[in-house]
């Protein structure tokens, strides 16, 4: 349902609100102080998380950002490169923070959907170390954004994962909608960690927290994500007033697939409307790509009105117009998004 002033916002699922539940957990959390690790749902929050990925340890973070940062720090030396797929949030938003934090570069591969190959490893790794730059780490995304939500199957990580091993790499997951890939597929998010040393997911796009990300691995790398957290201005104090929504949304994962269901559905009627627009069979899971040339009208046009009537879209990439289903908008609102846009 669109929030209580009748917005219906498609620009992201990190739009979403925490519930009433939330609200109270976080009004009633009990609290110390985590830099003294003495905040009791702070840890209890990353005792819980780490079991659900399968991982040893965990550290709660504001953000996902931070956690990619915190996870590349931790597992490079300045000079190091990171192989990454090119549309990737951590090389192509993130950009040049990597470089800043860790003193990295990047190591860009065109993908299909995020399924880096064994065969690119190998082909990275024919020069690194002698000619070029040490390459001595792998990030994934699942699912992955700017590849319209699409899940990278479990069996494509576990075979390029384990490639990379054998060159000697390490594996980081930026996860930030993993649950998203476990709902969709019925894989559970711990296989997905399973391939990879380290994943950072987060509490505050689908899952609905207000605020919060959590890096997952093994206890000695986790102390010094620790340590950098810190290092950064990360230490938060009595911060289980934040994990208490957190876990929340961690036990509520499994609604997720509500907001594939209506991702679909809204491409559905897209498509119905407006052949070509949208393709339901390629949305795998809370996002939609809409091909702007197929819409009835001006984009800018259309964007301007649905504003007008409540209806917020984010601006158009590429040709790309990204919709974004999640808890706070339902069939009502994806119905007056599609007559909104009919509406000239
Ligand atoms: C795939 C992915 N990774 C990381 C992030 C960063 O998360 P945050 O906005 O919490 O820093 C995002 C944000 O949208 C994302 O989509």
């Amino acid at each position: 349902m669109a929030f209580p002033d009748g917005t219906a916002d498609f620009r992201s699922d990190t739009v979403t609100r925490p519930t009433e539940e939330m609200r109270r957990a976080m009004a009633e959390a009990a609290v110390g102080d985590d830099v003294y690790a003495d905040d009791p749902t702070a840890n209890a929050l990353e005792e819980e998380a780490a079991a659900v990925v399968g991982k040893e340890a965990a550290v709660f973070v504001p953000t996902g950002t931070m956690g990619n940062q915190l996870a590349v720090m931790a597992q490079t030396r300045p000079g190091d490169e990171v192989l990454v797929d090119e549309l990737s949030h951590i090389r192509n938003v993130e950009r040049g923070w990597g470089p800043a934090h860790a003193g990295i570069g990047w190591r860009t591969v065109a993908t299909d959907g995020g399924r880096i190959t064994p065969g690119q490893v190998d082909e990275v790794m024919e020069l690194a170390g002698s000619m070029f730059p040490r390459v001595t780490l792998l990030a994934w995304e699942n699912t992955h954004n700017l590849h319209g939500g699409r899940v990278v199957p479990l069996d494509v990580m576990a075979e390029t994962s384990a490639r990379a091993r054998r060159h000697g790499l390490r594996v980081h997951i930026d996860g930030a909608r993993i649950f998203n890939a476990e709902a969709a597929t019925g894989t559970k998010a711990s296989e997905f960690a399973a391939t990879a040393d380290t994943i950072q997911f987060c509490f505050s796009k689908g899952l609905g927290a207000p605020i919060g990300s959590i890096v997952c691995g093994p206890k000695d790398l986790m102390d010094e994500v620790r340590y950098l957290r810190k290092r950064l201005g990360g230490g938060m104090r009595q911060v289980g007033v934040i994990a208490a929504a957190a876990r929340i949304a961690l036990r509520d994962r499994e609604r997720l697939v509500e907001d594939h269901h209506l991702a679909r559905y809204l491409a559905e009627r897209l498509a119905e409307r407006w052949p070509g627009t949208a393709d339901p069979e390629t949305v795998e899971t809370n996002m939609v790509r809409v091909d702007v040339a197929a819409l009835p009208g001006d984009i800018g046009a259309i964007r301007q009105r649905l504003a007008e009537d409540g209806i917020l879209t984010g601006a158009p990439a590429a040709g790309w117009w990204r919709l974004v289903t999640h808890r706070d908008v339902d069939r009502a609102d994806v119905d007056r998004l599609v007559a909104g846009i009919a509406a000239d």
